[in-house]
């Protein structure tokens, strides 16, 4: 089921969110959902406040840009060939040192799209779709969309991240899209449910 997307401006977006205790039929249905909602708007990730949920939890899928991941790499690995659920997440390792600038976007804030710095290599933990622990480096678009989905979880948004001078541009469509004027071409939740942020 498609779940509808809280837009900026929405509490959630800022709500710090839960471990999961126990894997549960009703997990693996959020995580369908979530994969779902994710392909249906033509997202590479998504995380639970992003649909109005408090569960620590994201889902990412690069397999669209598998022919990229292939040419940079030589192969195709596991993580860029469906969907994966990282639940739990906990980043062990970043390369503070080898940071690299990257324009993202995000789901929740349509049609803006700034750049960020972070690092390029980091240590991801984190429990699978079947509860098992995996420990994964990422470095490139993986490690960029795991550092992105992780902040979602910790209540962070990718405009929190850069400079003073762009925030100070992007102020009132930031404001704007806080008050409900705000539009794309997949299901948003109506931000006057989602409640505001003032
Ligand atoms: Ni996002």
């Amino acid at each position: 089921m498609i779940l509808p997307i809280y837009p900026y401006g929405s509490p959630v977006l800022r709500t710090e969110t839960m471990p999961i205790e126990a894997n549960s039929p009703e997990l693996q249905q959020l995580l369908d959902d979530m994969v779902e909602t994710m392909h249906g708007a033509s997202g590479i990730g998504l995380a639970a406040p992003q649909v109005g949920r408090t569960e620590r939890l994201f889902v990412v899928d690069l397999s669209a840009m598998a022919e990229d991941i292939q040419e940079e790499l030589g192969e195709i690995p596991d993580w860029a060939q469906g969907p994966i659920a990282f639940i739990n997440p906990d980043i062990v390792e970043a390369d503070e040192d080898d940071l690299c600038d990257y324009e993202e976007g995000c789901l929740s804030i349509p049609d803006i799209r700034e750049n960020v710095i972070r690092p390029d290599h980091i240590r991801v933990r984190f429990l699978d779709r079947s509860f098992e622990q995996q420990e994964i480096e990422a470095s490139g678009m993986l490690a960029r969309v795991v550092q992105h989905e992780f902040d979602h979880l910790n209540g962070v948004l990718f405009v929190d991240h850069i400079s003073p001078l762009r925030r100070r541009l992007l102020k009132r469509r930031l404001r704007e899209m806080a008050q409900g004027r705000v539009e794309a071409d997949y299901l948003l939740a109506d931000p006057k449910q989602a409640g505001q942020l003032a």
